[in-house]
């Protein structure tokens, strides 16, 4: 598929190059930035609390109640209430099973009797009188019911359930209860070919238009209000996002060109009069850019969005995460928006505009003509009010017309900073949730915690150019994909419960415990983490009153402030006979320090075979009075420009003096370890080890039989460490990995050559083939430069200034003008629009990719 938008743009080259620049496309995505996680947890180092139940699966609706201390959970054919303080104490449950009946009904329907027939909760959401709304999918005649939470009870009132919840448990879905009327996003009928986002109270139901410009095969990842704020001089209403991944119908493009976009809803609507009766008379949508414009990564799928509303009056903030199927597979993203910035968008951008042209073919471009007044899809403001405009009921006719028919806006929504705060490689995110922590220096950081398709969660910071991931904690066991993720806000109880297939989870917010020394504490540069001096441990800020100000929290990382800074690390001596080894320890848990080792005023060279780094240490072969002294192990790690040295251990070395027996020389006595010397090497193999020791022993190590199984490791080491199994594993990884880069380096330089023969390639290239040819007749011109060729293209297509005035007016544009790149009202026909651009809002343009269908060359 990739290779089909290289086509496309450079037609000109032929195809090889295409590929070459596919690659190179590859390969500029997988480079630099992508920071690593500082720390991993695994399972067995944290205590998490788990809740599962035997036989039950598919725990992928979390609900929590602050004030009652319970997470409500939905799972298939079930619903739980459980302690949110400890989510394996269970309260309450029931059961909510599909009738034999609509089961069997189900199957003959042609889906899955044990899988798809059964009744997936999708919708729990809290509704007034001490209940919830449930829905389920109940095989595939979605239902929805009140749960009364005095008897935990359901009142079995079977509502029809279409429009608040999906009928096939596979698809996409999101609703919120806001002021006691449900918003959902999901299809409306049983194929799930038809997209809705539906309110639904007791009083009135809206929905959208069935039409492909306001919803095209679309899949819903979140929906939230933004209430209007309290002093709200303009008068405005309570607004209802959505947040989707739909098929582009603003791009003309070989398959289906995905978009994200963020779509929303007045809380006040109830639809027309006549137009648009019991329809959204406020839905408008924008395309929702995450773009990299510095390495030209396009970030087109939405995968998970949280809008974080902070406590005091500032203004909230939508985090999205963000995948790709386009340049850069592989890689997510985290891009955050001004909800003010979206507001701009809706209230004063440009309408999209389905315009004519050759005959039959229509495309969408900018509207630049009159709009008609109240703003179509604007929410009931003072302004409209003035207009006596009380309600969209007795809107005119015009202004809803004029919204049933551009529901898209041409201006799309840009992140902070114009590109994206995080990308993340070698990880699929799914869920992400922020919180706002006051860290001791007065400043506010968003925390942003990304769970992932293999069961991890990213704890990540982005604070200027700060960027980082603190720490990375492994939730479930297998690789499963967290599918839900909630933050609690509850002061001094805050949580974060991720549920997936198998079970649901509750972890904290930090770890801090787990570092021992204040060195360790600071280190972490972790806002939530401060040293206590008197406790001598390292505490949760949120838990620990700071009453004396004596905690020390320094996320500069500056160790300087701690007391222990300069306390003596622990020492080992190791008392060894000449020509024997030794194994000195050390080892640290940061994935981004380094470990030095210092010796004699200097730092250790790795000779081999001398010496093997290990992960866990350092062996020394054939002791002899040179290697008598101090060992300094320690780690270093840069923070900012600096670097932060912290001694881990020290290792003294010396012979012993007495003479030896014969058998001695092959059994080495040190006073730390007595282990025979081919047990040792054995040791030496199966211990964790660094890739690159992993590679250099790689003969070695396959002519031991060791067992190779599966162990869930992290997605994003591809060559780590662990043990002797995962480092087989891992090894013949490596050396696909390896094989494979060959191999595709060598296919580059053949395509290379070949164009070079061919004379697709400019300059050196033509010279060297000029050289191969000289005395031969001089190549067909049209392949003699292909850039100039492409230049020439570029021109051809960019509209010349003023030609087309007047002349190329839009065929079948009824009443309305649009504008267009060149400012003239003229479209780029579908020939010349193999060309580029670089307009700023954009971000469909990497080199290889696409065309665009629409102009806008300001
Ligand atoms: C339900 O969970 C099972 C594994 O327990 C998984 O295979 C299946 O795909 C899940 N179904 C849905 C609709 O999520
Ligand atoms: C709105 O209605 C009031 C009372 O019916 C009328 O006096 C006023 O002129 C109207 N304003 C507009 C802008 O039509
Ligand atoms: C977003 O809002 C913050 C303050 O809340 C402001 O500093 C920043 O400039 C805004 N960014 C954009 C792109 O509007």
């Amino acid at each position: 598929m990739e290779q089909q938008f290289c086509f496309q743009r450079t037609k000109h080259f032929g195809m090889a190059l295409n590929t070459v620049s596919l690659a190179i496309c590859i390969l500029l995505g997988a480079a630099e930035f992508v920071p690593s996680p500082r720390i991993t947890w695994h399972l067995k180092e944290i205590n998490l609390i788990h809740f599962h139940v035997q036989g039950v699966s598919n725990y992928s609706t979390l609900l929590l109640s602050e004030e009652k201390d319970v997470l409500y959970i939905g799972a298939r054919e079930v619903i739980y209430a459980v302690s949110s303080l400890n989510v394996t104490e269970k309260l309450h449950e029931v059961y909510w099973k599909v009738t034999d009946e609509k089961n069997n009904e189900c199957a003959r329907k042609g889906k899955s009797k044990q899988t798809e027939c059964l009744n997936y909760i999708r919708v729990i959401q809290p509704f007034p009188d001490n209940s919830l709304y449930v829905c389920g999918t109940n095989a595939f005649q979605p239902t929805c019911d009140y749960l009364d939470l005095n008897n935990f009870q359901l009142l079995g009132k079977n509502e029809d359930g279409k429009g608040r919840c999906p009928f096939d448990p596979a698809q996409s879905y999101t609703s919120v209860m806001v002021d006691g009327e449900l918003y959902s996003g999901t299809s409306f009928n049983f194929l799930g070919s038809e997209p809705i986002i539906f309110r639904h109270s007791h009083q009135s139901q809206l929905r959208t238009e069935y039409a492909v410009p306001w919803l095209n095969e679309p899949s819903f990842v979140y929906a939230d209000v933004i209430r209007a704020p309290a002093n709200n001089p303009e008068g405005e209403d309570d607004k209802v996002y959505f947040f989707f991944t739909e098929v582009s119908v603003e791009y003309e493009f070989f398959t289906k060109l995905l978009i994200p976009r963020i779509a929303r809803v007045c809380k006040g609507d109830q639809g027309g009069q006549r137009t648009l009766q019991k329809k959204w008379t406020s839905f408008l949508k924008a395309k929702l850019i995450c773009h990299s414009p510095e390495n030209n990564l396009i970030f087109n799928v939405v995968s998970d969005v949280f809008i974080l509303k902070p406590s005091d009056s500032s203004e909230p903030k939508i985090y999205g995460v963000f995948a790709s199927n386009l340049n850069n597979v592989g890689l997510s993203a985290v891009c955050a928006y001004n909800v003010s910035a979206v507001e701009d968008v809706f209230a004063k951008g440009k309408y999209m505009h389905s315009a004519t042209v050759e005959q039959s073919n229509t495309k969408w471009v900018r509207f630049n003509g009159e709009i008609p007044k109240p703003r179509p899809g604007a929410c009931m403001n003072n302004e409209a009010r003035a207009m006596n405009y009380t309600n969209s009921l007795n809107l005119p006719d015009m202004t809803l017309q004029f919204v049933k028919d551009h529901p898209l806006m041409d201006d799309s929504v840009t992140p902070n900073g114009n590109k994206p705060r995080l990308v993340l490689q070698n990880v699929t995110c799914t869920q992400i949730v922020v919180d706002r922590v006051k860290a001791l220096d007065g400043n506010s950081y968003d925390i942003m915690f990304i769970s992932t398709d293999k069961g991890t969660l990213h704890k990540a910071i982005s604070h200027d150019t700060d960027l980082r991931i603190i720490e990375e904690i492994v939730l479930f066991p297998h690789l499963q994909a967290v599918q839900t993720l909630l933050l609690s806000n509850k002061e001094g109880k805050r949580f974060i419960y991720a549920g997936s297939n198998t079970g649901v989870v509750q972890a904290p917010l930090a770890f801090c415990e787990k570092f021992a020394s204040c060195v360790d504490c600071i280190l972490a540069r972790d806002p939530y983490c401060a040293w206590h001096p008197v406790k001598s441990s390292c505490v949760h800020i949120l838990q620990e009153s700071n009453v004396d100000g004596n905690l020390i929290q320094k996320l500069s990382g500056d160790i300087s402030y701690c007391p222990d800074s300069a306390e003596n690390p622990k020492g080992m001596m190791h008392t060894v006979k000449p020509g024997s080894m030794v194994e000195l320890k050390c080892s640290q848990k940061s994935k981004i320090a380094s470990v030095v080792w210092k010796f004699r005023k200097g730092t250790l060279k790795f000779k081999l075979p001398k010496y093997h780094p290990l992960e866990s240490g350092l062996v020394i072969f054939n002791i002899t009075e040179e290697d008598t002294g101090i060992y300094n192990c320690s780690s270093q790690v840069e923070v900012g420009n600096k670097i932060i040295s912290q001694l881990l251990i020290q290792h003294v070395i010396e012979i012993e003096k007495l003479p030896t027996t014969m058998e001695s020389t092959t059994q080495p006595s040190t006073k730390t370890s007595t282990t025979p010397f081919h047990s040792k090497v054995f040791e030496l193999f199966t211990s964790k080890k660094t890739t690159t020791q992993i590679l250099t022993t790689t003969f070695a190590a396959t002519s031991l039989s060791v067992k190779i199984q599966e162990i869930p490791t992290p997605a994003h080491e591809p060559c780590s460490k662990k043990s002797a199994e995962v480092a087989m594993l891992k090894q013949s990884d490596c050396t696909l990995l390896i094989f494979l880069i060959l191999l595709f380096g060598t296919l580059l330089v053949i395509l290379l050559v070949y164009n070079c023969y061919k004379g697709f390639l400019p300059d050196q290239c033509l010279k060297f083939h000029a050289m191969l040819h000289s005395g031969k007749p001089k190549t067909p011109p049209d392949y003699i430069d292909p850039e100039h060729g492409v230049k020439e293209n570029l021109v051809e297509s960019k509209c010349p200034p003023n030609q087309y005035e007047n002349t190329h007016k839009v065929p079948h544009d009824t009443g309305y003008e649009t504008e267009a790149d060149c400012g003239n009202g003229s479209i780029p026909h579908a020939e010349d629009t193999g060309i580029l651009e670089n307009g700023k809002d954009q971000p469909f343009d990497v080199k290889c990719d696409l065309k665009y269908a629409d102009s806008d060359g300001e």
